[in-house]
């Protein structure tokens, strides 16, 4: 299929677009490079540099390149910045997300995939959480998701598009082209690594008095290349129907000291640690279960052990210490 992927030169779009170029798709990726990285965009992928919100030049895209489905990653994600900045939120995640719909209806295009986020459950009753658990989203980031998974939704009662809605925490590791680099970073492993290679003096944990085994927070890690499998996958639903999926380890998932601790072993180094108070709205744990996109679709992380992901990540950031920068 010819897929547009929206975010293709962030993080995980640029390994979503390799996952399709090696499943044998044709790929264009639109990102405004606002986030991204030109040098991110995989080999055999075409870029066309523009923002979401341009909805003519995304018109003439989808119809230029005959577009038979969307992968929609482009969007604000941070939620520090979305409970300071809501509007930004609303802009990015909820009006320029629906002028991709707009102008996919537009084109009569019916196939959509969108990388939404656990965030949307907010703090969770039970581990791990199911979809069909409550939504109680305790930041913009994860309300404004949610709005345009509503939107999915009425979108395809009004005019036939099926979406698949990918709910996950964090993403984790690297192929070997690509790899994570955000400004700021804000996500533990690439944290913990810069840390250990000495580009931050210090980790700062969150509090290590939480009802854990070792005191700190467990979370849930994915490798980036099943994430990406997982999006792929998805679009194979689309021809019939719609569907919400979690995307979780599968296991228990790792505290922030095994993090440390493992990210310590790989390295042979140790990692500079200070230990810090709780942030509000930190649950303890949060695990997400993929019982129903393994029974529907075969899923399952193939990179699950924190060993695997953490070596990948580090090998990217050695084999680039500027990141994508030139
Ligand atoms: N990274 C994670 O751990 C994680 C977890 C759950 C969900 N997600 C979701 O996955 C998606 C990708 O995350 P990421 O970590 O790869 O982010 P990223 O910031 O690395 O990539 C996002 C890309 O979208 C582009 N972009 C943003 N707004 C745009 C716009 N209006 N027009 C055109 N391009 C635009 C940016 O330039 C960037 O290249 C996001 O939707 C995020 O909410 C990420």
């Amino acid at each position: 299929m010819n897929i547009l992927v929206t975010g293709g030169a962030g993080y995980i779009g640029s390994v979503v677009s390799e996952e399709l170029v090696r499943s044998g798709h044709e790929v264009v990726v639109y990102d405004s490079l606002y986030k991204g990285h030109r040098r991110a965009v995989v080999d055999g992928a075409k870029l066309i540099t523009a923002d979401l919100t341009d909805s003519e030049r995304l018109g003439q895209t989808l119809k230029e390149s005959k577009i038979d489905g969307v992968i929609h990653l482009a969007a604000d994600s941070l939620v520090g910045e979305s409970v300071n900045n809501p509007g930004k939120y609303y802009g990015s995640n909820v009006t320029a997300g629906l002028v991709v719909l707009e102008e996919m209806r537009k084109c009569e295009i019916s196939k959509i995939v969108f990388s939404s986020t656990a965030a949307v459950y907010g703090e969770p009753q039970k581990q791990p959480i199911q979809e069909s658990d409550s939504i109680n989203p305790t930041n913009p980031y994860g309300e404004t998701k949610f709005a345009f998974e509503r939107a999915l939704h009425w979108y395809e009662k009004s005019y036939g598009i099926h979406y698949a809605s990918l709910r996950y925490f964090n993403a984790a590791g690297a192929t070997e082209h690509c790899g994570e680099h955000h400004e700021p970073e804000t996500h533990l492993i690439p944290i913990v690594l810069q840390a250990i290679a000495g580009k931050r003096p210090f980790i700062e944990i969150y509090g290590d008095d939480y009802e854990t085994p070792d005191g700190t927070c467990i979370r849930d890690y994915i490798h980036v290349s099943d994430l990406a499998r997982a999006h792929v996958m998805a679009l194979g639903i689309l021809d019939s129907r719609s569907s919400i999926y979690n995307l979780g380890c599968g296991g228990t998932g790792y505290s922030v000291h095994e993090v440390i601790n493992v990210a310590s072993e790989i390295t042979g180094r140790d990692c500079p640690v200070r230990v810090g108070k709780r942030r509000a709205g930190d649950p303890a744990v949060l695990i997400a279960s993929s019982e129903k996109i393994k029974a529907e679709l075969g899923w399952s992380p193939e990179q699950q052990s924190l060993h695997s992901i953490i070596e990948s990540a580090w090998r990217w950031m050695r084999n680039h210490p500027r990141g994508y920068e030139e």
